[in-house]
């Protein structure tokens, strides 16, 4: 169990390259499974997440290799049906090969999805999904046993209170492509993710209409193909490092990127008043002047990403004024908060809104990280700090950033991954 230990208030400055797309590899490693023939996956992220999804499909039978640190073949020539706990369990994503094992094998045996620090995390309209195209859906033991021996194309509703789900879609959208007749699937969602496995069931073979919009028309196949496949930039990480720039005050370039799958974000942080120059695939930050504070609300894209709130909350903490960041997806997502406050914020929590009064400067303490954002929300604030930030448990890292410390060390930034046994013994007593 690795910690960071950050010495803050260095400005940042050069170029960092963006990976590919965690959110976007997860779903495609579990579409590849749609075939018996080899699919090729350019542009991975080198994460733990991914070798978590390649040991899965390795499990259910598929010959899976690493071909450098960004690429990976699949050939699921003979698969079975059911995952493994053990490893399911570790990551909420694999609930996105129910989809691709009922189309290829008309049955699927999957582990209920852990809970996650970051809220509820429900699997009622994936089921919504797979019962709308005619399967029989179980949770026997914690297991969830779909049964699809009588699957049919069908007009089906996927949306849910909290707005469309981005893996019930995926799920949704890799079974109807081998399921006989016409599926309309109305309230998908359109994150660039989703768009991005469309294009790759695409060249897999399928017929699917609509992509990018609320509502996807995809009409049955027999059988779908190997292809060749490159994941789209990952928009996240390259919020995090934007974010990064604007705390530290430096001036960063961050490469390879969508500008067109970040509109809502960009277009807050120039209304906050930071200068920021972006091409197509590339964004540059600038000494950020006195930037004013955020008004925020988290939606299911093309609205402002709730994946990118904790970061923008680590901003808010140190820019005048008072900034609210409202959580619509996940209500409760606000693990970032306490550990925020051990650093001198102030944020107070109103329902699903987190009010925050910038600070001059925070200071530099021992953090615990609990879920992917909030870590990198943590580190984001200990770039800012003056002094010294011990970050514990930075394993929730290693899942959805690659190299974190190695890309910010390139960047001028004081960050160091340790043993947790170089723990200061006044903080592990401290923790314990
Ligand atoms: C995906 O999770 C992402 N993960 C999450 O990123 C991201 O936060 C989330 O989408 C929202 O953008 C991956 O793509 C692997 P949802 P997913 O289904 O698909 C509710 C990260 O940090 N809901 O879109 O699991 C749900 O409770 C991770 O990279 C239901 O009610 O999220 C939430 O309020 C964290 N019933 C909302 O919908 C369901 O059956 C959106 O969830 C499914 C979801």
């Amino acid at each position: 169990m690795d910690i960071f230990r950050i010495d803050g208030g260095i400005p940042l400055r050069g170029k960092v390259k963006i990976s590919g797309s965690k959110n976007s590899a997860l779903p495609l490693f579990a579409a590849s499974l749609l075939t018996e023939e080899e699919t090729i996956l350019q542009n991975v992220p080198n994460l733990s997440d991914v070798n978590f999804m390649a040991e899965i499909l390795s499990e259910l039978g598929a010959d899976v290799s690493q071909l450098d640190t960004n690429s990976w073949s699949i050939k699921p020539a003979s698969i079975v049906h059911y995952a493994p706990y053990e490893l399911v369990r570790k990551m909420r994503a694999s609930i996105c090969l129910l989809g691709p094992l009922v189309a290829r094998l008309k049955r699927a045996e999957i582990p209920m999805p852990g809970g996650c620090v970051i809220g509820n995390r429900p699997i009622d309209l994936h089921v919504r999904a797979l019962e709308g195209l005619g399967a029989e859906v179980r949770l026997s033991g914690g297991i969830v046993q779909v049964n699809g021996s009588n699957l049919s194309g069908n007009s089906v509703f996927i949306g849910g209170r909290h707005g469309s789900t981005v893996t019930g879609t995926a799920n949704a959208l890799m079974l109807a492509v081998l399921t006989p007749g016409c599926t309309i699937l109305e309230g998908s969602a359109c994150e660039p993710e989703i768009t991005d496995l469309c294009h790759m069931l695409k060249a897999m073979g399928a017929n699917i209409e609509g992509v990018g919009s609320h509502l996807l028309k995809v009409e049955g196949v027999e059988k779908l193909k190997g292809c060749q496949h490159t994941v789209i930039p990952d928009r996240i990480e390259a919020g995090t490092y934007i974010l990064a720039g604007a705390i530290t005050g430096g001036e960063l370039t961050i490469e390879g990127i969508n500008a067109a799958h970040m509109g809502s974000f960009l277009d807050l942080l120039k209304t906050a008043g930071l200068p920021l120059n972006y091409k197509k695939r590339s964004i540059k930050t600038s000494e950020n002047l006195n930037l004013s504070p955020v008004e925020v609300v988290t939606l299911p894209f093309p609205g402002f990403p709730t994946d990118l709130q904790a970061q923008i909350c680590a901003l808010a903490c140190i820019t005048n004024g008072l900034s609210v960041i409202t959580e619509r997806v996940y209500p409760s997502r606000f693990m970032h908060v306490p550990e925020l406050l051990r650093m001198g914020a102030h944020i107070s929590i109103e329902g699903s809104s987190a009010i925050i009064r910038g600070t001059k400067r925070l200071t530099g303490a021992p953090v615990m990280a609990s879920d992917l954002r909030a870590s990198a929300a943590l580190i984001l604030a200990g770039l800012a700090a003056e002094g010294e930030t011990w970050v514990q448990r930075i394993y929730h890292l290693d899942r959805g950033y690659e190299t974190f410390e190695k890309k910010l060390q390139k960047l001028g930034a004081k960050v160091v991954r340790l043993p947790k046994s170089e723990l200061p013994k006044s903080i592990s007593s401290a923790h314990n």
